[in-house]
């Protein structure tokens, strides 16, 4: 346990670095396990809106990761109509039921999630300066 406890430590220490290849916590395994039933990364949607499109969302909505993370984590663990990004999918796709995993590996994931929007980058950034600029 104590070595767990210090590799999860050494994980954060370096996570800006080594975050893919070493920390235990992968947001992408936690996606694939916990998310990917419902949700593609890409278009065609499964169950919900895929991934990318929905990280471009959050690049628009929230002007920093950290906002636009612990909004996403928040929302994963309570799904509501309220804090939706998008509540045309609501209507769509029903409301998504909470995810029951830690606040670290919500994070994790949201923090994934946020990262997805790179796939799309000159739309993506493009997009943004647009918003900010009106
Ligand atoms: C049982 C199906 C299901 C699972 C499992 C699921 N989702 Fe969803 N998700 C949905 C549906 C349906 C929506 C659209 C309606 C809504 O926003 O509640 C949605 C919406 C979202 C949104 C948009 C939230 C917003 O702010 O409007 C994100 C981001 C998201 N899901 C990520 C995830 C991640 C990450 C996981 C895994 C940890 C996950 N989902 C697991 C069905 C699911």
């Amino acid at each position: 346990m104590k070595q767990l406890l210090l590799m999860i430590g050494m994980g954060v220490l370096f996570s800006t670095s080594a975050r893919a290849a070493t920390n235990p916590l992968d947001g992408k395994a936690i996606f694939d396990k916990n998310c990917s039933v419902c949700h593609s990364i890409n278009p065609p949607p499964k169950l919900a809106p895929p991934i990318v499109p929905l990280a471009s969302r959050y690049h628009l909505q929230f002007q920093s990761k950290a906002e636009g993370v612990n909004h996403l984590a928040a929302y994963l663990k309570a799904p509501n109509k309220k804090n939706s990004i998008d509540p045309q999918a609501i209507i769509r796709f029903g409301l998504m039921p909470p995810v029951a995993l830690s606040d670290k590996e919500l994070h994790t994931v949201a923090e994934w999630v946020w990262e997805q929007d790179n796939q799309s980058m000159g739309r993506g950034r493009g997009r943004r300066f647009g918003v900010q600029g009106q």
